[in-house]
């Protein structure tokens, strides 16, 4: 039998003891989802729609990396895929061995980061094989963990106040290699969180990366700061970032205020629990002209929409990330006071807005980014309380992944795209039934359930 498959039947045995893992033998090499230098040209100038990924992405044999000191060596049960492996397999909007080569210069200890391949994922839900040997005593091998997708370094001093505002900060398996798309991934200690233990495998490899930086933009300091009873128009409300962004709205006591492109979509944020939807797709919403200037009839109509829906109140936050196409309609649509808070550009991040719409109305305009260690652990802390829930749609298996990347790439999907690295099957990983229980599989498989309709 291999190693890893060895592996395998270790993390299934309730029995396997502490001793176990310490006696482990590694395999040197692994499967993993990787793009290539060499390819990082080949679509020239070509139209992100036009970008073929299934050529750039690969199912590959690779080795497994050194574990320094400070890291950690995960067995990959189970990932997920995020838009950033699309970003990356487009080599958009720069190829990141760019990144992986800054990376490398930046400290000695990162040279093995910069590699003629690039293991990509941002997401994963394991177990500790490998421990370096100045890693802290709260982790011991066994452990079983999900990921905070934030590399810190800490060599700046911004970082003391907020390390998403140092610039060493790194978004793992975008920017540094070794990702969570892969049979065992590296990361630092500090990035380790305990894995909620009410949900399988794939479920809990969903959630950190979406739900930690919802969590920022919505609730913490660096975000909106959301209150009870804000109105929150949310974009994109059934894909990774929008559905976690309604939950922590209903949390927190808002009024979450979705938009979607179809009517399953619309039934769906229903489900999660979302009253207020606006299917754009019907009202056919084009925030731009042929000629690429402002549709201020479209934008008047879309405010009209929203506010007719919520009893002629207006959006106090709007959550951003579907960038150029829609960034000018979330300034129109903010109220007087009202913030704009963004983490992305999926439409194109060069975007085009009226600013007296801003000044004169005192709107802000809020950039953030993933999660600080903090804002993460607490976003994990709710998913391990049963309180941010799984929007989890469809699973593959690291072989396929790359089906469920070219959907994410195309907007086929709902929710997340989870993948199977070496879990067997999906199911597999519950350990804390009673709460499951409590928490309720219609909660939990919401976009599960519609996806099997
Ligand atoms: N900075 C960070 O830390 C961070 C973290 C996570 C994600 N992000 C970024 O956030 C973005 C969203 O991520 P995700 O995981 O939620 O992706 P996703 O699951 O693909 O969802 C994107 C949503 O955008 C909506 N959309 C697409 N084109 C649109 C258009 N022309 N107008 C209005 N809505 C449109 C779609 O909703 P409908 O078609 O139903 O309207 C879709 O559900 C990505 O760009 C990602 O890179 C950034």
């Amino acid at each position: 039998m291999s190693e890893t498959k060895k592996i395998i039947e270790m993390i299934e045995n309730d029995n396997t003891t502490q001793k176990d893992y310490e006696n482990i033998k590694l395999p040197s090499s692994m499967n993993a989802l990787v793009t290539l230098k060499e390819e990082e040209n080949i679509f020239g100038e070509m139209e992100t729609e036009d970008k073929d990924i299934s050529k750039t992405l690969h199912y590959k044999e690779v080795t497994i990396p050194e574990v320094g000191d400070d890291e950690v060596l995960i067995a990959v049960m189970a990932s997920g895929v995020n838009h950033n492996t699309v970003w990356s397999a487009t080599f958009e909007p720069l190829p990141t061995f760019n990144f992986l080569s800054h990376y490398a210069k930046s400290n000695p200890k990162n040279k093995k980061h910069n590699l003629t391949y690039h293991i990509l994922g941002s997401d994963a839900a394991g177990v500790i094989v490998k421990l370096g040997t100045k890693v802290h005593d709260n982790w011991k091998l066994g452990d079983r963990v999900v990921i905070c997708p934030a590399v810190t370094s800490n060599t700046n001093p911004q970082s003391y106040k907020d390390s998403m505002s140092d610039p060493n900060t790194k978004a793992w398996g975008y920017e540094t290699n070794f990702g969570g798309l892969a049979e065992f991934c590296l990361v630092k200690s500090t990035q380790l969180m305990k894995k909620p233990e009410h949900l399988t495998w794939e479920e809990a490899a969903s959630l950190s990366l979406v739900s930690s930086t919802a969590y920022r933009m919505l609730v913490s300091q660096h975000g909106a700061e959301m209150k009870q009873g804000d109105n929150v128009l949310v974009w994109g409300g059934a894909g990774g970032m929008g559905a976690m962004g309604i939950q922590y709205v209903l949390n927190g006591g808002g009024r979450p205020i979705a938009v979607v492109s179809s009517e399953k979509k619309a039934e769906l944020v229903k489900k999660l629990g979302c009253e207020y939807v606006v299917n754009r797709a019907k009202k056919n919403f084009n925030f731009f002209k042929e000629d690429g200037s402002i549709n201020k009839r479209h934008l008047i109509a879309f405010k009209s929409t929203v506010e007719r829906l919520i009893d002629k109140e207006s959006a106090d936050i709007v959550f951003e990330h579907t960038g150029r196409e829609t960034f000018g309609a979330s300034v129109f649509v903010a109220k007087s006071g009202g913030k704009i808070v963004t983490c992305g550009s999926t439409t194109g991040y060069e975007h085009t807005f009226d600013n007296r719409y801003l000044w004169m109305y005192v709107k802000s305009i809020i950039g953030s980014h993933g999660a600080n260690i903090y804002e993460a652990y607490n976003a994990n802390r709710l998913s391990c309380l049963g309180k941010i829930n799984p929007i989890l749609s469809e699973v593959y298996t690291l072989e396929n992944s790359i089906e469920g990347c070219i959907k994410v790439k195309n907007n086929q999907h709902i929710g997340k795209v989870g993948i199977l690295c070496l879990s067997p099957k999906e199911g597999l990983g519950i350990k804390d039934h009673e709460l499951r229980q409590k928490v309720g599989e219609d909660k939990i498989n919401i976009f599960r359930n519609l996806k099997n309709k």
